[in-house]
């Protein structure tokens, strides 16, 4: 078996924890060896900067301090938490990683998606994901979906509005384009579990080579 780097990307709303809390099931029942974590976060200190930078009251902050904290936070988070896993021969399963910055900051802030990928990979050097899902949902529809589960709690960047989260859709198009090998999308107005097996059997098909 070999230990890949997998994450997921899309805009809100668009399944991404859903489907990756049901994939979790199916690769604990597939006896896979993995680590499931997130971003902004995913270890204790990067969790902190998570709250700085989703935090409602924090609405002054400024676009690059935002691409900075979360790239710091990146950084803690490649190094206590996903190589040390990677080098123990475990699967990563991470719920959005560096393609979030490029869309959210890069696109979405208009910092540029070149600038934000410079200081991104100084955080992360050659930690890149081996595969990266896009769930595929217009920016609409995935507003729609967070509005229509009053259950989740509202962050920073959900209250931006649909012309920001069109940007983001936006760039996550122009990403898939510049890295077509990394990503594979897919329809995600399928359910959260059809998305989940569609994932695990592609994870299985690549662990075997
Ligand atoms: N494929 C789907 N079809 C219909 N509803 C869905 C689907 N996937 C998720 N949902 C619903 O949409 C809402 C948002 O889903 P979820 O939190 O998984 O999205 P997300 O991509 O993780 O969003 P965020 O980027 O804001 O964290 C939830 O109420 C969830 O039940
Ligand atoms: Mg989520």
């Amino acid at each position: 078996m070999k230990a890949i780097f997998i994450t997921l990307e899309g805009p809100d709303g668009s399944g991404k924890t859903s489907t990756i809390n049901l994939l979790q099931e199916k690769m604990m029942q597939a006896g896979l060896d993995f680590i499931k974590t997130r971003e902004p976060g995913g270890s204790p200190i990067s969790e902190k900067v998570r709250e700085v930078v989703l935090g409602i009251g924090n609405e002054i902050m400024d676009p690059k301090t935002e691409a900075l904290l979360i790239a710091g936070a990146r950084r803690q988070h490649v190094v206590e938490t996903i190589r040390p896993a990677l080098l123990n021969g475990q699967i990563v399963l991470c719920d959005r990683f560096i393609d979030s910055s490029l869309a959210y900051q890069g696109a979405g802030r208009e910092i540029g998606i070149e600038a934000v990928l410079d200081i991104n990979l100084f955080a992360v050097e050659e930690t890149i994901p081996d595969v990266t899902y896009y769930l595929d949902v217009p920016a609409a529809v995935g507003l729609e979906r967070i509005a229509a589960n009053q259950k989740r709690e509202v962050n920073r960047l959900d209250k931006e509005n649909i012309t920001f989260h069109q940007k983001v859709v936006q760039g996550y198009k122009q990403i898939i384009k510049m890295f077509p090998e990394r990503f594979v999308c897919i329809q995600a107005t399928r359910s959260p579990n059809e998305i989940a097996d569609i994932i695990l059997e592609d994870i299985l098909k690549r662990i075997k080579d």
